[in-house]
């Protein structure tokens, strides 16, 4: 069931858990984070960055592609399909397109210039049913050609985008996207938690899910955070069982080469790391 993200993130912030977030690249696995939902009877947001918008061909591709997923697999549990780190453009793109939710990404603007875009696609997105997140901060690493330094949020650049009414906020806290460096810092619960106090029930995000201890993503809930996005690790899991079926052969055994085939270890690899998110961020069940 196609929704906007508001309602599954207020409970989820209600509730002390978090919804997550799973970025799609192409049929396989958008059909494989659907199913997974549905099999947990957990909500879900399927993620879409420009780039892999481009590639499939174009936001309105991938909103047919969801919309038609959805009915025909017979989806009962709230899907929200949402743009991930958009720029101005692109927001306008995804409403038209029929997307139901949009992150506008201002944090490498001025404050007032963050302000003051966030603030008119706030209305836009709400006259028309979508939810939005806006973020404060950059946060760290390349996605997609996306560069953040990384920097820790300020909490009051956070109330003021906060008190814009935007749906969910993503703040800085030394998170990053990609693999976490070993030399990493981890991330800061002092300014998460003042964040928390500054902006409340707002339903607050953590980028960079991937490679995560499980210890802080638990602490990060109980301070606020209600959606999680993952990318990286669905990538690399698919990578690796593909990988492990070309290596052992198995494309050049009879009919192994049929694309049908060849994707299938993939696409189960994908359900399986977004199973075990689900559970470690305790949506499970949340959509019965
Ligand atoms: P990872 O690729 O590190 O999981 O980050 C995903 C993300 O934050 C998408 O916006």
């Amino acid at each position: 069931m196609l929704v906007s993200a508001t309602e599954m993130l207020k409970k989820a912030k209600a509730g002390k858990y978090a919804v997550g977030q799973f970025n799609i690249n192409n049929l396989e696995w958008t059909k494989s984070v659907l199913l997974t939902a549905q099999e947990l009877k957990s909500p879900v947001i399927l993620g879409v960055s420009e780039g892999a918008g481009k590639y499939m061909t174009g936001f309105k591709t991938v909103a047919a592609m969801v919309k038609a997923m959805d009915e025909e697999l017979g989806i009962t549990v709230p899907v929200a399909l949402h743009l991930d780190h958009g720029t101005y453009e692109g927001c306008y793109k995804c409403i038209k397109a029929g997307f139901t939710s949009v992150m506008f990404d201002g944090s490498h603007y001025p404050i007032e210039e963050n302000i003051e875009k966030t603030k008119e696609l706030v209305a836009v997105s709400h006259a028309l049913g979508l939810s939005i997140e806006a973020e404060v901060g950059s946060i760290g690493g390349e996605e997609d050609g996306v560069i953040g330094a990384g920097e820790c949020a300020d909490p009051d650049e956070c109330k003021a985008i906060a008190d814009l009414g935007v749906d969910m906020l993503a703040a800085g806290i030394g998170n990053i996207h990609g693999k976490y460096p070993e030399n990493w810092a981890g991330l800061s619960f002092e300014t998460l938690d003042a964040i928390q106090q500054k902006t409340g029930i707002m339903p607050l995000v953590l980028h960079g899910g991937t490679g995560i201890p499980e210890d802080m993503i638990k602490k990060a809930i109980s301070l606020g955070v209600a959606k999680i996005n993952v990318n990286t690790e669905c990538q690399l899991s698919f990578a690796d069982a593909t990988r492990k079926y070309v290596e052992a052969g198995k494309d050049l055994e009879g009919k192994g080469f049929d694309p049908r085939k060849l994707l299938a270890p993939g696409a189960e690899a994908i359900k399986a790391t977004v199973k075990e998110k689900m559970e470690l961020f305790g949506s499970v069940g949340k959509a019965e």
